[in-house]
């Protein structure tokens, strides 16, 4: 039996423990899954110069994100041609070669190979050009954010988004809802956990559920503003709105609050002149700019597989790297207008620090879930019973505000719908099912 088999079960609502522990299961993912899927890579604000490069993950493979001399954008593997050795060991920087440590034969930023010691007498036939890096045959720059695909075949990124192209959007966009002009800030958060990769993607699908587990960060007031009181860990900026749960079709789940057309804003920074009145323009500016659609405020969401957001408060990219079975590395990537007054990204910058990483105070709670969760899925006996995902099942919103498979209270439909989507990777269907031409439920039977 293929080991994928009969391991989802959306229409019921249950899903097999083994997807999130078994080695075999692993394997396939990323033979079937991340082979295939959209990856995000980085951030071209991270690669703003001429041989500047970042060493980033498709996968378990390592891969280099680099600008070229001519300021094109590339994505290599991270493998010498000759014997394999990484030609690139550090995390970022800027070269004008990546010369590999083992016998140095040396790649210009292009991925051309261009130095080989004594070639001349022990290689007088090689053919350099067909030993350049190897590079990623589908790569696009979306609004800054730099993603990836192996698969020559794979359809345009945004038909992939498909109905979570209008949440992503309102991340990466300008706070005044200008398109693009967002920066990664400060360092890239890394770090381990003993958790399989798809308990976080499928939290930040819109897992509403959970919040017993951030009860004490609630209390205490770590929003933006760090006032105690009621702001909580967002202060009030969602207050009032309806809340969206849409699961789309290529598996990605969004958890967005749809504002009332009146609402107007709600200033919690009233101890710092220069915040106020930034938030106070972004807000009227991204309101005559967008019109009706400035109306969809993004929460958390998931871009399937393995990159998830949270939308405003705070802002940042996640991505959960898949290390086995039982272990995910995260990297959180934080973002900023880059135009915005150094006071604001000053303050937004520790609000980050407050709420993410593995010192965050929100993040922490969440971590500690996956990863007991993981270690007590693990056991012989444990493991032979399925997880349950019946959470509002069959209630889906017709008229909803936002195209997609909407939901108005709180569900595990955008999980479902993520994991008939990994069904589908593994069981190799072709794009035009993938990218769900037709419903994520009917698609699961
Ligand atoms: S492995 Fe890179 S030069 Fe030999
Ligand atoms: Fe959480």
């Amino acid at each position: 039996m293929n080991p994928s088999d009969r391991l989802v079960d959306t229409e019921r609502g249950i899903v097999s423990r083994e997807i999130f522990v078994n080695d075999g299961i692993f394997a396939e993912e990323l033979e079937k899954l991340f082979a295939r899927a959209w990856l995000f890579v980085g951030h071209e604000s991270q690669i703003a110069n001429p041989g500047d490069f970042f060493t980033s993950r498709m996968g378990g493979e390592s891969v280099i994100l680099v600008r070229d001399k001519q300021r094109q954008i590339h994505v290599f593997l991270n493998t010498c041609r000759h014997r394999g050795m990484k030609v690139c060991r550090y995390d970022e920087g800027n070269t004008p070669l990546f010369s590999c440590p083992y016998h140095n034969w040396s790649y210009a930023t292009d991925g051309k190979l261009v130095g080989v010691p004594q070639h001349k007498d022990l290689y007088p036939d090689l053919d350099r050009s067909q030993w350049s890096l190897v590079e990623v045959p589908r790569m696009v720059n979306y609004k800054g954010t730099i993603w990836a695909s192996w698969d020559p075949n794979a359809p345009e990124f945004t038909d992939y988004l498909g109905s979570g192209k209008d949440h992503l959007d309102q991340v990466l966009d300008c706070r005044d809802g200008r398109e693009g002009g967002s920066e990664v800030f400060g360092g890239v958060h890394k770090w381990i956990i003993p958790a399989n990769w798809k308990f976080a993607a499928e939290n930040f699908c819109g897992d509403t559920y959970h919040n017993p587990s951030h009860r004490s960060v609630d209390l205490i007031g770590i929003g933006p503003s760090a006032r105690s009181g009621d702001s909580g860990r967002r202060d009030n900026e969602y207050k009032g709105g309806q809340h969206v749960w849409v699961s789309h079709a290529a598996g990605h789940g969004t958890h967005s609050v749809w504002m009332p057309p009146a609402q107007d804003y709600v200033d919690s920074f009233q101890n710092d002149k220069i915040v106020s009145e930034y938030f106070r323009h972004c807000f009227h500016e991204r309101k005559r700019r967008l019109g009706e659609k400035a109306r969809l405020l993004p929460l958390t969401g998931t871009i399937f597989p393995n990159t998830s957001y949270h939308g405003r408060q705070p802002r940042n990219l996640c991505v959960w790297h898949p290390v086995s079975a039982t272990q995910t590395e995260i990297w959180r990537f934080f973002l900023v207008d880059a135009d915005a007054p150094a006071a604001v990204k000053d303050m937004l910058r520790r609000y980050y620090m407050r709420y993410s990483g593995p010192a965050g105070m929100t993040e922490q709670d969440d971590m500690e879930n996956w990863n007991y969760a993981t270690a007590a899925s693990s056991g012989t006996i444990a493991r032979r019973y399925p997880y349950n995902y019946q959470q509002s099942l069959g209630r889906v919103q017709r008229d909803a505000p936002v195209p997609g498979t909407v939901s108005v209270q709180v569900t595990e439909e955008s999980a479902r719908g993520f994991y008939a989507s990994w069904q589908r990777f593994l069981d190799s269907a072709d794009w035009e099912t993938l990218i769900g031409r037709q419903p994520v439920r009917a698609a699961a039977e």
